[in-house]
């Protein structure tokens, strides 16, 4: 059985140790485990059922202990890094040895963050090694954004989760890449576009899904609730449906029952639309409906990232 606690020694001891511990962060909670030590990596993929060609994000603490980590750190990435950690923003660089393969799936590149949690960063300070950590749901499902929903999927195979209260931005990290002086953006997430672009200029977004993903959060059915989700088109309302449940911006649908809708943010905030989408789709998910309708989201800020998730959490038509 799991233990949910605040205790940072806890989690420490578990983690040297070589078990996996649920930690807090501002996007979504990790399943966190040394990224240094192999058998620790291989439990977060067994316990997550995740494929081994997926691979993991490296967290720590301060730019010095990246350093560890990487054998380069291009100039754009370093304005970002300084600009925006600790933050909602994932780096790719190129791979130290130090990091074993198993935690980048062979890849030259290892993906790094420093996350913005006070609970989390105290715990990487009091480490000596980083913390590889995937977000904490069963491979393909919605992200957990409160530590209550790891304990419901995955307490029986975590020891101790951190309860770190609400994640505060709630969409996965914004994961960018640099090759060749370009900088590209490989998952939109919790760090706007507009606000990459205003410290390094205009980046490439290449978040398509293909057969062989560079980054496996593009996988077109990922981020899902179990049942159908059916992403409207934008001013579009969904029929008369007595049996159906509603995600929408601002305001209610008529025809669906108002218990079997939530609203996203009733003044209309991307940010506190963002901070609920998830804990929202996984308690429609659990309501006695047949099927979920979506509203899009405006295309600006926050609204691209939680569009890119709706749009795989759908039904494909
Ligand atoms: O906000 C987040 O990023 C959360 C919190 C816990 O930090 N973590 C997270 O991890 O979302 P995960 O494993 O669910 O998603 C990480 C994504 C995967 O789609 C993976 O394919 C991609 O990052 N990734 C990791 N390393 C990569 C690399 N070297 N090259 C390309 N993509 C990489
Ligand atoms: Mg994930």
């Amino acid at each position: 059985m799991t233990q949910i606690g605040t205790d940072i020694h806890v989690a420490t001891q578990f983690l040297e140790a070589g078990n996996v511990v649920g930690i807090p962060t501002e996007t979504v909670y990790g399943l966190a485990g040394n990224a240094l030590n192999p058998d620790a990596v291989l439990t977060i993929f067994r316990v997550k059922n995740r494929p081994a060609f997926d691979p993991l994000i490296v967290h720590t603490d301060s730019l010095i202990k990246v350093e560890q980590f990487v054998t380069d750190i291009p100039e754009p990435a370093r304005l970002l890094a300084e600009t925006f950690w600790p933050g909602p923003l994932t780096l790719l660089l190129p791979r130290h040895d130090r990091i074993p393969d198993l935690v980048t799936s062979g890849l030259p590149t290892v993906a790094v963050r420093i996350p913005n949690h006070p609970l989390t960063l105290d715990l990487l300070r009091s480490l000596d090694f980083p913390l590889a950590a995937p977000s904490a749901n069963p491979f393909g499902y919605i992200s957990p954004t409160t530590a209550q929903h790891v304990a419901n999927q995955l307490g029986d195979q975590v020891p101790y989760i951190l309860d770190g209260g609400p994640a505060s931005v709630g969409l996965e990290s914004t994961i960018i890449g640099f090759e060749n002086n370009t900088a590209t953006v490989f998952r939109l997430g919790g760090m706007a576009l507009e606000q990459i672009e205003r410290v390094i200029g205009p980046v490439a977004v290449r978040t398509h899904s293909t057969s062989n993903p560079k980054a496996p959060g593009m996988l077109s059915s990922h981020y899902a609730p179990r049942k159908p989700l059916v992403l409207l088109q934008p001013g579009e309302t969904p029929p008369f449906h007595d049996k159906a449940g509603a995600l929408v911006f601002r305001e209610p649908f008529g025809g669906i029952q108002p218990d079997h809708q939530r609203v996203l943010s009733p003044t209309g905030d991307l940010n506190e639309a963002a901070k609920n989408l998830f804990a929202h789709l996984r308690t429609l998910d659990s309501l006695p409906v047949e099927m979920i309708y979506a509203e899009p989201l405006p295309n600006q800020g926050l609204g691209w990232a939680m569009n890119d998730r709706l749009r795989r959490a759908a039904v494909q038509p």
